[in-house]
């Protein structure tokens, strides 16, 4: 199959680049710049990625020059850009002027990858170092008000390059011109799911040699494709899927993957039933992070006995694992799912298989929309394949515990404060008598949130008045709309811990919600959507309150709140409200608020 390499020089986008060749329908690999020339006369065209370092340093990371004389067509991407200028005869030295995010770029001539192209279009630049001479033969082609040579190329013998990364959504013409690139490579369009399907199973089966797999299904996207897609290639009797049931899921959430699974044809899928150890060991427990460690250690052990039970001799076993791409670099994926997938490998019999690099990870080099992609292929359902992502400790994390005695006073004076603040826009609030986490100046906090209501407000104004009160009130780490009618009145914080009851109260009214937005068709606006249960009673009603949380976010290290549409937000609380005291909406952004409430 026609292919491009992606040479990597420590881009945190050279993986972002092999995602949109192959969103163009071209296969592509990333490589490491020292691969042989024998390595890269295969493909039909190289882009070299950014990187970190300045290309005239030593030890900096290039590329032998030679690969520029094999006819292949090249394209360099900021340091590729400054590496061909480098490399071929032309200067590259520290910009006068750093240029971080966007630029208009003025185009000198639109030729070769600016074809067809409009003229001053939006780029997006992250660079220090500036190419100041073109290397003899190459055509200046566009430049930006901070940097001259933006773009430059030598169209007879096919290298351009360009100072701004053309990869990012944030460059608005960047998939056309990386597909003005494809033309020249002259590659053929042969990519598409069934390829990498067909490609993988061939390739799978001969790392794993007649092996078994073994693979815990956590019941999100990535693993579930994973596992799907590690038994179509191998047939399910080879594949050993391991789901730990910890009682703190969703509503019927292990049923509804083991009928998806069976819906494959899967059969050698086991659910271990742990969720009397999981809510025993959380008894009592009020403290959201000794909640989290609990769960983290019972997960290990129950997983270490079920693990012990099938006796996985390093010969005979590898490991199967649903990483996919952003998971491998740091700041991609969330900072806790790191943590989850190393409780996923820490039991000893697994530590042995990693050890002995008995590892398979068919998506490795994939993206979140590609991994979705092939969950569709696969014949799995919409709910899994869209599923928004889910926390490790579950709903453990959306059920707050409250002992009485632990609420911090208020100053009565903030709460006139408040008052006073709200007045002019016609609103009034209350600070609620718990506290939840937030993530404020870098730190997290554990602080009270406030509730406010009347005043019919876009939520628009809304954030901005959200905003303004965290900043000023460092007692406030969150606002709520109050969603039902009326007001607070009263509001009494009752002592709660982990039950099996209260779980099944915010299955119920999770289930609700979740059902409410895919109805609705809200699924995949949002990134989640966390229903979370307060041991709150308010205005006397003997049940307690419910937060909406739903977010939209690209990594969940920041996110903002979803702003739902007012009519369907009164129907939804409709639904609830029969279940509980009172129904708010999260007004917060992250920061000041996380996206989970513990
Ligand atoms: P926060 O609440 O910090 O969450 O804004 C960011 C993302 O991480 C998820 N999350 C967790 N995931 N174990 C996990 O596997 C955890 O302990 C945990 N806490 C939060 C959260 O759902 C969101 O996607």
């Amino acid at each position: 199959m026609d292919a491009i390499a992606i040479i990597d020089f420590g881009s945190q986008y050279a993986h972002l680049i092999a995602n949109r060749v192959r969103r163009l329908g071209v296969y592509s690999e990333v490589l490491l710049p020292d691969a042989s020339l024998a390595e890269f006369k295969k493909y039909k065209g190289i882009i070299l990625s950014g990187g970190p370092q300045s290309v005239y340093e030593h030890g900096a990371p290039t590329i032998d020059p030679k690969v520029f004389e094999l006819g292949i067509p090249v394209l360099g991407l900021c340091y590729g850009h400054q590496a061909i200028a480098h490399l071929l005869g032309g200067k590259v030295t520290p910009g006068e002027t750093k240029e971080y995010g966007l630029a208009k770029l003025v185009l000198l001539k639109k030729i070769g990858i600016f074809e067809g192209i409009r003229d001053h279009s939006q780029v997006w630049m992250s660079h220090g170092d500036t190419v100041t001479k073109m290397p003899p033969g190459f055509i200046h082609l566009g430049k930006t008000d901070d940097c001259f040579y933006a773009a430059m190329g030598d169209p007879a013998k096919k290298i351009f390059s360009t100072q701004f990364h053309m990869e990012v959504t944030h460059t608005q013409h960047g998939m056309e011109m990386l597909h003005n690139f494809l033309k020249i490579c002259e590659v053929k369009y042969e990519w598409n799911t069934e390829k990498f399907l067909e490609q993988k199973i061939v390739e799978v089966k001969k790392i794993l040699a007649g092996r078994k797999v073994f693979l815990m299904v956590s019941g999100g996207v990535d693993s579930t494709v994973a596992y799907a897609l590690l038994s179509e290639a191998l047939g399910t009797d080879f594949v050993y899927g391991l789901f730990v049931d910890t009682g703190l899921l969703r509503k019927d959430e292990d049923k509804k993957i083991e009928i998806a699974l069976r819906g494959l044809g899967i059969q050698n899928f086991h659910i271990f039933n742990g969720r009397k150890r999981f809510l025993g060991a959380l008894k009592g427990v009020i403290n959201p992070e000794e909640k989290r460690k609990i769960i983290g250690d019972m997960f290990l052990k129950v997983q270490a006995e079920a693990v012990k039970k099938l006796k996985l001799n390093p010969e005979q076993w590898v490991l199967g694992q649903g990483t996919i791409y952003p998971d491998t670099i740091e700041s991609a994926g969330t900072k806790y799912a790191d943590k989850i997938k190393t409780h996923h490998n820490r039991v000893p019999e697994i530590l042995e298989l990693i050890k002995k690099g008995r590892i398979v990870e068919p998506l490795a080099q994939f993206y979140k929309d590609e991994v979705r992609h092939l969950g569709e292929h696969l014949g799995l359902p919409d709910e899994i394949v869209w599923k928004h992502p889910f926390p490790g400790p579950g709903l453990a994390v959306r059920i707050l515990c409250a002992k009485k005695t632990e609420i911090p006073e208020q100053s009565a004076d903030t709460q006139t404060s408040i008052n006073k603040y709200l007045r002019p826009w016609n609103l009034e609030g209350t600070i609620l008598p718990i506290q939840s986490v937030g993530v404020q100046g870098d730190s997290r906090t554990y602080r009270r949130p406030l509730a406010i209501w009347c005043g019919r407000h876009s939520f628009d104004k809304l954030e901005q008045i959200s905003t303004a009160l965290t900043n000023r009130y460092w007692e406030l780490n969150r606002v709520c709309l109050l969603l039902t009618p009326g007001e607070i009145k009263t509001c009494e914080v009752v002592a709660a811990t982990l039950t099996e009851k209260r779980v099944k109260v915010l299955q119920e009214l999770d289930d609700i919600v979740m059902n409410f937005i895919e109805e609705n068709g809200l699924l995949r606006e949002m990134w989640q959507f966390p229903t979370v249960l307060v041991p709150l009673l308010i205005n006397g009603v003997k049940k307690e309150a419910v937060i909406l949380r739903p977010v939209c976010s690209e990594e969940a290290m920041t996110a903002n709140f979803y702003k739902m549409d007012f009519d369907l937000l009164k129907k939804l609380t409709a639904k609830l409200k029969p279940h509980v005291s009172a129904v708010l909406y999260d007004v917060t952004n992250k920061p000041p608020g996380t996206i989970e409430w513990e």
